[in-house]
């Protein structure tokens, strides 16, 4: 199964999850009680380091093979303070993109990756009216960072940002919240912005929905098409236009005529609980090209496991999906992993998504065999008979 020649293969991460000392960010203060939200498990802490020991990590994943690394900068060291920007923190992500390329990854930039700079969300968070024009402003300072850099992500899952806007709406057992429609509106209207902006500055631009493979049983078509609208469609429908589209996929979502069904007895599990299911990528892929009609990245993919072993599986069981996608006709153009290290997955450390592992005294990186063979998938550009 040969992929397409210039085909993206890499690994993901987003800075609050893996930087550590995000303290002037809003998940930070939730982790510690002083935001309103949902108490976590663990605080973040130090993460996994890798403000620090990013130059190692991505000298993994360019020796292991790979060659694209998607990381995002933190809106809340770079602005700490509302208009109050951080020179040290633009050099520090420049110097990151500089690495990048220097090893031979090219760098894809995500702008926002759920967490906020404190100010914004006291001040009404993607609830105010002034949030797309906080978000522009930031984008604009944040331009020196995208030098050289061809791939921007606007706004990483607003779906799920929209979703979980209002903080006392919980997770229900199975599927979402529906999507807020004042946020999911200012959320796009913040991304058109940003679109516009990167691409001013000759960038290709695109955002990343978290695709959930909403599967109807027979008879359930309708209300599942009903069901997916506020919470993955109108962000796809919103991409139209953009240069390219991210999908984010890890499992799938059967949907009965009144609403998400259970996750069937005998399936197998991964550690968030969710259903081991790698054909997911593919529905995402689908329902995304239908809808924006623009070229897809895989931006997120991958299972929480002990179990390296299943990690490979699942990520040949994906990778076959995607490659049927492209069969089909679809204009995939890359596929990155998530995630290039174990992290801190928004209140736990159990749910381990690394290609490689870590140490948690001492930072130490120890890459799984799942990273080496993701890399030589990458360097042949094409998935080995099982
Ligand atoms: C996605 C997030 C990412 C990570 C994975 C498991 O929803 O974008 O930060 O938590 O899920």
């Amino acid at each position: 199964m040969t992929f397409p020649t210039g085909f993206l293969w890499g690994a993901a991460t987003a800075a609050h999850q893996i930087e550590g000392g995000n303290v002037n960010s809003d998940w930070w203060q939730r982790e510690w009680g002083h935001l309103h939200g949902a108490a976590v498990e663990t605080p973040s802490g130090d993460a996994a380091d890798s403000y620090h020991r990013y130059p190692e990590d991505m000298a993994l994943l360019a020796g292991a093979g790979l060659n694209t690394y998607r990381f995002s900068i933190e809106w809340a060291r770079i602005e700490p303070e509302e208009g109050w920007i951080s020179r040290a923190a633009i050099d520090h992500y420049r110097r990151m993109v500089a690495t990048a390329h220097d090893l031979g990854l090219e760098p894809m930039i995500t702008l926002h990756h759920f967490t906020n700079p404190i100010w914004f969300t006291r001040d009404g968070g993607w609830h105010s009216d002034a949030a797309a024009d906080r978000f522009a402003r930031y984008v604009e300072a944040a331009l020196p960072i995208l030098d050289g850099v061809e791939l921007v992500c606007t706004i990483n899952e607003p779906n799920m940002v929209s979703v979980l806007a209002d903080p006392e709406v919980g997770f229900p057992s199975v599927g979402l919240p529906p999507g807020v429609p004042a946020v999911t509106a200012t959320l796009t209207d913040a991304h058109h912005r940003a679109i516009e902006i990167v691409r001013g500055a000759g960038k290709r631009g695109g955002w990343s929905v978290a695709t959930q493979a909403y599967q109807p049983v027979p008879g359930a078509e309708a209300f599942a098409s009903e069901y997916g609208a506020s919470r993955e469609d109108v962000f796809l429908d919103a991409a139209a236009g953009d240069d390219w589209v991210g999908v984010q996929a890890y499992t799938r979502t059967l949907i009965g005529p009144d609403g998400p069904l259970p996750i069937p007895e005998d399936a197998e599990r991964t550690l968030t609980g969710w259903e081991y299911y790698p054909p997911a990528i593919g529905d995402g892929i689908r329902n995304a090209w239908s809808r924006a009609g623009v070229p897809v990245y895989v931006t997120e993919n991958g299972i929480a496991t002990a179990d390296d072993a299943r990690r490979i599986d699942y990520t040949r069981g994906a990778l076959e999906a995607v490659h049927a996608c492209i069969e089909a006709g679809i204009d995939v153009q890359g596929y990155l992993h998530w995630s290039a290290l174990d992290n801190y997955e928004w209140g736990s450390y159990r749910p381990t998504f690394g290609l490689i592992d870590w140490d948690r005294h001492t930072f130490e990186r120890r890459p799984k065999p799942s990273l080496a063979w993701l890399g030589e998938v990458a360097q042949a550009n094409a998935l080995p008979p099982a």
